[in-house]
């Protein structure tokens, strides 16, 4: 695996690859887990070469405290990127990406960014995840990129943003990798104590419940989100929202759950901001 830091190094190493095979992309902020390397091994099945980034991108957090305690461990992150497949691990610093005088700003617009995580952590985080997202597709010109179902938002946002500036991108889902106990992986979950994480299960079951009461012929939207947040409160999870919203248009579904439905959690354990989510599909 090779690593590099600038553009044109990775332009570089990349150019053989143009027309003669597939680049396969998986964009991640570092502080790696098995979430991350399996979008690694899905681009290695798939993809003739197969790049990872890793940036903490400063500009889609809100929270300056939450930036500064992003875990970071580019050693480590290296071999397990290498383990999954890694052919190219592109580590840029902030002045590649950022460089002094960029002023370009990618962003969209409605339901789908000003929902749920828009709503609470501000309309500039899915901003700055679009600016570096394109910035990021300009520079690999994957054929391919990988993105995980666990920020299920991102993923609508992406696909929105591939779809409206036509970037020749194929756009790859992967489903959320869970620990043994549910919890879905994260690398926030470093941050909590053992007592916190074995609480922080109770946010996937809250969904998993949901879920049953769907399966079990429930269409109430109220009913449904009741059961989710009953787990939650009686777990006395502080929860920041927990929302029901229509999985393609993630305007709020009130009423009937019809159609396929995305149940979106964010919780903060420990100071520790945990999300989660699941897509109901009724009988
Ligand atoms: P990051 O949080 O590092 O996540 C990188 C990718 O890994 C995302 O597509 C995310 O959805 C996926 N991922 C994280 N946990 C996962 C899990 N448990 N199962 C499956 N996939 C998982 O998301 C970002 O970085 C950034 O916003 C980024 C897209 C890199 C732009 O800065």
């Amino acid at each position: 695996m090779k690593i590099v830091r600038t553009v044109p190094d990775l332009r570089e190493l990349l150019r053989p690859y143009r027309g003669e095979g597939s680049v396969g992309f998986v964009p991640t902020m570092g502080a790696l887990h098995e979430g991350h390397l399996e979008l690694a091994r899905r681009a290695r099945a798939a993809d003739d070469v197969v790049v990872m980034s890793i940036f903490v991108n400063p500009t889609q957090f809100n929270d300056p405290a939450d930036l500064a305690a992003y875990p970071r461990d580019e050693h480590k992150d290296a071999e397990l990127a290498a383990s999954a497949g890694v052919d190219v691990l592109f580590a840029p610093g902030v002045a590649e990406v950022y460089p002094p005088g960029f002023t370009a700003t990618v962003s969209l617009h409605g339901p789908i960014v000003e929902a749920l995580e828009g709503a609470h952590r501000g309309v500039g985080h899915f901003q700055g995840v679009t600016t570096v997202v394109s910035k990021l597709f300009g520079m690999v010109s994957p054929d391919r990129a990988y993105f995980g179902q666990k920020d299920a938002q991102q993923v609508r946002v992406v696909r929105a943003m591939v779809a409206d500036l036509n970037i020749p991108t194929e756009i790859v889902v992967v489903p959320t990798v869970r620990e043994p106990d549910g919890m879905a992986m994260s690398s926030r979950n470093r941050r909590l104590s053992p007592f916190e994480r074995a609480r922080a299960a109770h946010i996937s079951a809250a969904l998993w419940e949901a879920e049953v009461a769907v399966a079990n012929g429930i269409v109430d939207a109220g009913a449904v989100v009741q059961v989710a947040r009953k787990v939650l409160s009686d777990n006395a999870i502080d929860v920041e929202y927990l929302e029901l919203v229509d999985a393609d248009t993630f305007l709020p579904v009130r009423v009937l759950v019809a159609g396929p439905a995305l149940l979106a959690v964010a919780a903060v354990i420990g100071g520790v901001r945990l999300i989660d989510n699941v897509v109901l599909h009724p009988r």
